[in-house]
């Protein structure tokens, strides 16, 4: 990447995760003299050493020639043009809402801005978010007025983590501002750092809109596939090879494809916050709330398929092992946030089966170190993440460790080798 060596502007970002980070280096390394601020002392003590907290390998090596300065100190805001908060926006146990991180970081900003800097939303949120809520605390901690002596501007993030084409800087925006000049300001900041289109919006509102309605798509198309799952698995049809037959229009069909849950910080979450807002304001979005319903039951659908597998097999599902291959929520990444992995291991464990796990990704959390291990003693398996690791094995790696059932949560596998091989295969819906 280009690095520019001339400062041409300064710029905090607040949040330094999968979606801060990567833009704080771009920033820095596009000519921003960039301050990294978190309210997580170990992270901030991670980055100071130029140790990436997550597993991104652009990360890891961009870190350690950047001249990102990462601290926990929200004074630092009062010298910058552009403050970008980048902070998590979760739901709740009740899948409501959680705003108290950009609650927090609002706060934490407030006291220290200057007139003139311009304040860019990065997070997914609802319409209403950055004038509603946002907006009086910002304008309640410094005394100033939004619009007149700083500038409110939302732009949401798209970043795909682990994905090699798409990545922060060459994937478009949309930028939408409180006034003409916020919008110009945002515009500017983005065209220097990004080689994208970037779209104009007509408001904050629409603007953050956009990052919703492009979440709650994916999640409502992912929910009607693995209806369509459901279902076919009653009729004997495979739904993957109706999808692939359906792919073969060439106008007004996406294919999306089903599995054992839908995982990740984004698509099982946004979806609620339009819900939840749009019923503070009178409207029920009934499809929305199916949607994620029938995306949540996936991981209770799956170990269905298990018990019914182990029960043909003639095992007592209480004295059986499963084991559960891959605990983050998309392959090849180690964020296991909203992962559905957790939720069959819980299902499993609740019908009285012993769980072995394992994750290449994520040693931490997994019962064994190593897939070996993780398979040895267990009669099923479920693969729940598609790993390269795992889409490599073969029917022989699953029968060398004695395993008679594969349930494959990712529908990665061929079907009919395994059939061959005599092991019970079940797919989502083939
Ligand atoms: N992860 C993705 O793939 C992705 C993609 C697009 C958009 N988003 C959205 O971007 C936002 C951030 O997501 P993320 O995945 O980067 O989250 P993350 O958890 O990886 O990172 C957020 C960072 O913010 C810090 N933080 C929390 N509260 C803070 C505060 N009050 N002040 C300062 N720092 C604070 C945390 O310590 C953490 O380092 C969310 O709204 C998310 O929906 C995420």
């Amino acid at each position: 990447m280009e690095n520019l060596n001339q400062k041409i502007g300064n710029a905090a970002v607040i949040g330094l995760g999968y979606v801060g980070l990567p833009l704080a280096l771009l920033a820095a390394q596009k000519g921003w003299r960039v301050v990294g601020i978190d309210n997580d002392p170990v992270k901030i003590g991670k980055l100071l050493a130029r140790e990436s907290p997550f597993l991104d390998k652009k990360v890891d090596e961009d870190l350690k020639t950047s001249s990102l300065e990462p601290t926990t100190d929200f004074k630092k805001v009062s010298d910058m043009d552009v403050i970008v908060i980048c902070v998590p926006t979760p739901v709740t146990e009740s899948h409501l809402p959680n705003l108290g991180p950009v609650r927090l970081s609002a706060k934490s900003i407030a006291p220290y801005i200057k007139p003139g800097q311009l304040i860019v939303l990065e997070s997914t949120v609802n319409p209403g978010v950055c004038e509603e809520f946002i907006l009086p605390i910002l304008e309640e901690g410094s005394g100033m007025k939004a619009g007149k002596d700083f500038y409110l501007a939302h732009s949401p993030e798209r970043i795909n983590p682990g994905d090699d084409k798409w990545n922060v800087e060459n994937t478009p925006r949309v930028v939408g501002s409180l006034e003409e000049r916020g919008l110009e300001k945002a515009l500017a900041f983005y065209r220097s750092i990004l080689t994208s289109e970037i779209k104009a919006m007509k408001s904050l509102k629409e603007a953050e809109a956009v990052k919703v309605v492009e979440n709650s798509f994916r999640d409502v198309n992912i929910a009607f596939v693995n209806e369509l799952a459901m279902s076919f698995s009653h009729l004997g049809i495979d739904v993957v090879n109706v999808i692939e037959g359906a792919s073969t229009k060439p106008f007004s069909f996406l294919p999306h494809y089903p599995g054992c849950g839908v995982g990740g910080h984004c698509i099982p979450v946004d979806p609620y916050y339009l819900i939840d807002h749009a019923q503070k304001n009178g409207f029920n979005h009934e499809f929305l709330k199916l949607a994620r319903e029938i995306n949540n039951y996936m991981p209770a659908f799956t170990v269905k398929l298990v018990i019914e597998a182990l029960r043909e097999k003639g095992f007592d599902p209480k004295k059986s092992v499963v084991a559960v291959l891959g605990l983050s929520y998309k392959a090849d990444i180690d964020d296991t946030r909203e992962s559905p992995a957790f939720e069959i291991i819980d299902c499993l464990r609740e019908d009285g089966i012993s769980v072995n796990t394992y994750d290449p990704f994520v040693v931490r959390l997994s019962t064994h170190t190593s897939l070996k291990d993780a398979l040895e003693g267990a009669q099923a398996a479920v693969l729940a993440t598609a790993h390269s690791e795992f889409k490599a094995m073969t029917p022989e790696d699953f029968k060398k460790h004695e395993i008679e059932i594969v349930v494959d949560g990712r529908n990665v596998f061929s079907k009919e080798e395994f059939i061959k091989a005599g092991i019970i295969y079940k797919g989502i819906g083939r």
